[in-house]
């Protein structure tokens, strides 16, 4: 049984997604064990206690500095005793030891085809805006695994979702959600807790596909 732990800031539908995969049994083996977000108001944690699943806010607001809100974060996780950490969402950056602690063993979602509009500053809304800004006829969504750059890990899976004519960020920040993340979230955490991928040389592979 894959014990996972979900870091979050925001609304927490890809949460959701993963919830409800669990539930659904898209995701088998795995056990959400707990959610944790920098964020209190985060309606993520809601979901979560709504779902009985521990969760608890580790604030960097709540710490004298960002050495002990990164010490704390990482013994919160640490408590959980996870195989898997997945950022959903999370905005916040995620600290050297905690990269090194849980390399390979940490996955985020990020809502673009990387490397396209990624890295510093891409996150959220602002990632739509850039791709019409750019004029992008297809977008889309990656999961990765984490490592010491900002969205440069090894790449688990791709989903590509078409732009259209007159979409405004929001809209196209929707379908990338609905027909992309919500779906490739829960199936590489489906696929880790079933064994199926590995890193070879700083890329992942899928046994199968
Ligand atoms: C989404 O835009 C996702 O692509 C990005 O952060 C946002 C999280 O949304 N990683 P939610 O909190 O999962 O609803």
């Amino acid at each position: 049984m894959l014990k996972v732990v979900v870091l979050v800031s925001g609304g927490g539908t890809n949460l959701q997604a993963i919830i409800d995969g669990v539930k659904g049994g898209v995701i088998r083996n795995t056990k959400i064990v707990g959610v944790i977000s920098n964020n209190k108001n985060a309606y993520a944690l809601e979901r979560a206690r709504e779902n009985h699943i521990p969760a608890k806010c580790i604030s960097p607001k709540d710490y004298e500095s960002r050495d002990v809100f990164n010490e704390k974060l990482l013994e919160a996780v640490n408590e959980y005793e996870p195989d898997l950490i997945v950022l959903a969402g999370f905005l916040v950056v995620i600290p050297p030891e905690m990269i090194a602690a849980y390399r390979n063993r940490m996955i985020n979602i990020h809502p673009s085809l990387i490397p396209a509009f990624c890295g510093k500053g891409y996150y959220g809304l602002k990632v739509h805006e850039a791709a019409l800004a750019r004029g992008v006829k297809v977008v889309g969504a990656t999961v990765h695994f984490v490592d010491e750059g900002t969205d440069t890990g090894p790449i688990i899976l791709q989903k590509a979702v078409e732009v259209e004519q007159g979409d405004t960020p929001e809209m196209l920040q929707r379908r990338v959600m609905e027909q992309a993340e919500w779906k490739i979230l829960p199936e590489a955490i489906h696929l880790i807790a079933n064994g199926k991928v590995h890193v070879e040389n700083g890329h992942a592979f899928i046994e199968n596909l």
